[in-house]
């Protein structure tokens, strides 16, 4: 997927035209995993709804495996199974009486039937971890932990090869979003692309190839976890809170400690270990050396 100078306007050409986005590139090829972070309402929901052709660009690019995203591009209605989008509201994609309708919907309509589509179905259920008690349920009766899993299966039905996710740990409890990560994961290393649209900045450093980072409406870094977390400390984005993790790093880094600032919680408790004998660090005595 290709992305290339990408502007929209909201109500282009009236009073209230709103800029969401500007000059925004960003490529996402299978088997990776990207995010995208940045403020509220810096336009990750509009780039999102871009990437699945749901917004059709005002101007720029936006080609996905060689088709062109233009208002009469033939083809629209394969990338929209090619690229499955799981909005940042649940309830704003669902329409079927019965959780088990929503997820078979889509599957349905691109032609599987009977065991086929028992298997579509079943296979997107056991993968996001959805208990089958709640099929029968009406997907708006459902908690927003549940609401999430069924829209996620029900994008997951129809096979994608590029998983756009907007805000998927939002109404997740932590065990649902270590189950989130894994499944996610999962579907990374099978050749899925995915694109996490997130505010949990912690959570896209430990887990994305790359990210992406809007302000504004407009991409200010993008580039490996390693390079956006330098970027961010030196940089600060209103809105975007450095994890804790990364602060403890930088910290270290002030210190004399060379470590990366993506370091896991392991890493930087080896490091300081290493560094506890103080040896070199004149006037200090052994026992009451602090880093
Ligand atoms: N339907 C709409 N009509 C008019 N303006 C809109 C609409 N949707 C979004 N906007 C505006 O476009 C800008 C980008 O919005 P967008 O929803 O893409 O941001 P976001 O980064 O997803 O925010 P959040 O983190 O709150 O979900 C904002 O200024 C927003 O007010
Ligand atoms: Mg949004």
């Amino acid at each position: 997927m290709i992305i290339e100078h990408l502007s929209y306007s909201y109500n282009s050409g009236t009073p209230s035209e709103a800029l969401a986005l500007k000059d925004v590139s960003v490529s996402v090829s299978r088997g990776e995993w990207v995010s995208i972070v940045g403020h509220t309402g810096s336009g990750k929901s509009t780039l999102a709804q871009h990437m699945n052709a749901l917004l059709i660009p005002q101007s720029g690019l936006v080609e996905i495996d060689g088709v062109q995203v233009t208002p009469k591009a033939k083809g629209l209605r394969e990338l929209r199974r090619k690229v499955g989008l799981v909005f940042q509201y649940p309830e704003q994609q669902f329409f079927a009486e019965t959780a088990r309708d929503e997820i078979a919907f889509a599957p349905a309509n691109w032609g599987a039937s009977g065991e086929e589509l028992e298997q579509c179905v079943d296979y997107a259920v056991s993968s996001v971890g959805l208990e089958p008690d709640l099929l029968g349920a009406n997907p708006f009766s459902l908690s927003g932990g549940q609401q999430r899993r069924v829209a996620m299966a029900s994008v997951i039905a129809m096979k994608p090869d590029y998983l756009v996710l907007d805000e998927p740990t939002a109404g997740l409890d932590a065990p649902g979003i270590n189950e989130l990560i894994r499944l996610l994961k999962k579907l990374r290393s099978e050749g899925l692309a995915v694109i996490q649209v997130t505010h949990d900045l912690q959570s896209a450093l430990d887990h994305s190839d790359r990210l992406l980072v809007l302000e504004n409406g407009m991409s200010v870094a993008g580039g490996a976890p390693e390079e956006i977390a330098q970027y961010l400390l030196e940089n600060p984005v209103r809105g975007l809170v450095m994890p804790p993790l990364v602060q403890f790093a930088a910290g270290l880094r002030e210190r004399g400690i060379t470590l990366d600032l993506t370091s896991d919680i392991g890493t930087i408790i080896k490091k300081i270990e290493e560094r506890r004998p103080c040896a070199g660090i004149a006037g200090e005595r052994q026992d009451t050396c602090s880093f």
